[in-house]
């Protein structure tokens, strides 16, 4: 952009202008969101590296998290009032709330026919799996980026491998199909990624490969060492023939890969090489009620206290269309101008 008068060339910042009396959220950038993922708490029963830091997230205050009553009456108002379509229970871990059970009870009934997923580490699943579908579980996701034990105990901090297993064992007989795994590419996994496809492509689970984002609470993401999918590629196509079978749906964002003759693929979600926040259909709430509506803008809109106050639907629901309005366009994740989020992975959800 030029300035007139030999002005210096200042960026100017987006103005979302009016916005349009519509029921749906939508933004200034044209987007609608019909996904919705909620942290439901900041806890987790492993350390991953590039998500939490080794003493895991300070606690919050006993009553700074949503109740199940609050998650399921905003997941209520979002399905009905907003036209979200889809909503993904995340954490931190959601097995860590002895409640899941009932968030997702009471959410089925406040949204019939609303997908309900959730994203998991799989830990205590063994015990769970069957009464969480019993409450309306449609999707799991689990996260595994190796099998190999010690890798496993190096990245996450915790000798569990063998438990994770379980879970996802435990997913299956419960009947959810079809399970996903999600594995983050880290430096220190990345020669295990051929033994982890092999073993997912054997066991029939569906695997997608993550790039890292600058979402650790660490804050040592280095864009400079960080896996991308062109090295996983790479490392890959040593043990397997690769035919790209492109964005099935184009509202998800992993890229498919036909593996050797198929029928497995497998999904490279390259978050941060090619971004794809113009197709971005995702609102976000934290555990602690505000609504945040990229992972990268730390505007959050506080929707517990308007709970908290008695507000009544309508009032929350124009809350929320206000944020999501005011979504920003994306991430520079590659920008020298680029600052970290405040809140970590374990804080957002993802
Ligand atoms: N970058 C990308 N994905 C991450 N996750 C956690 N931290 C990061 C990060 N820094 C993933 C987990 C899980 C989901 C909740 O988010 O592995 O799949
Ligand atoms: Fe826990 Fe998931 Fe974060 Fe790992 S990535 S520490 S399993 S919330």
């Amino acid at each position: 952009m030029t300035v007139a008068l030999g002005m210096p060339v200042v960026p100017t910042a987006h103005d979302p202008g009016p916005r349009p009396p519509v029921n749906e959220l939508v933004d200034s950038f044209g987007r609608v969101a019909r996904d919705l993922r909620i942290s439901i708490t900041e806890k987790c029963s492993l350390r991953c590296t590039y998500c939490m830091p080794a003493e895991g997230l300070p606690a919050l205050p006993r009553d700074a998290t949503l109740t199940a009553v609050e998650i399921a009456r905003l997941v209520g108002i979002a399905a009905r009032d907003l036209g979200v379509r889809e909503v993904r229970f995340t954490g931190g871990e959601p097995l860590m709330r002895a409640d899941l059970e009932e968030i997702i009870a009471r959410s089925a009934a406040a949204a019939p026919g609303v997908l309900i997923a959730m994203t998991t580490n799989g830990l205590g699943l063994t015990r769970r799996a069957e009464r969480l579908v019993s409450a309306g579980l449609h999707r799991i996701n689990i996260s595994l980026d190796t099998v190999d034990p010690q890798a496993f105990a190096a990245l996450t901090r915790r000798d569990r491998l063998h438990d994770v297993l379980a879970g996802i064992q435990a997913a299956r007989d419960a009947g959810l199909s079809p399970v996903k795994l999600n594995a983050v590419m880290a430096e220190e996994t990345l020669a295990g990624a051929g033994d982890l496809l092999a073993w997912a492509v054997a066991e029939r689970l569906h695997l997608r490969f993550i790039e890292q984002m600058p979402l650790d609470a660490d804050g040592t993401w280095d864009r400079s060492r960080m896996v991308t999918a062109a090295d996983l590629l790479a490392e890959l196509s040593g043990r397997f023939t690769l035919t790209p079978v492109g964005r099935p749906d184009p509202t998800a964002p992993a890229e498919e890969w036909r593996v050797d003759d198929g029928p497995a693929t497998v999904g490279v979600i390259a978050s941060v090489t090619r971004a794809f926040c113009g197709d971005c259909d995702r609102t976000r709430l934290t555990a602690e009620g505000t609504v945040r509506s990229c992972l990268f803008g730390d505007d959050e809109t506080d929707l517990r206290a308007a709970l908290r106050s008695a507000a009544d639907d309508a009032v929350i629901a124009d809350l929320w269309r206000g944020a999501m309005w005011n979504k920003q366009a994306g991430h520079a994740m590659g920008a020298p101008s680029f600052a970290r989020p405040l809140r970590s992975m374990g804080a957002i959800g993802g």
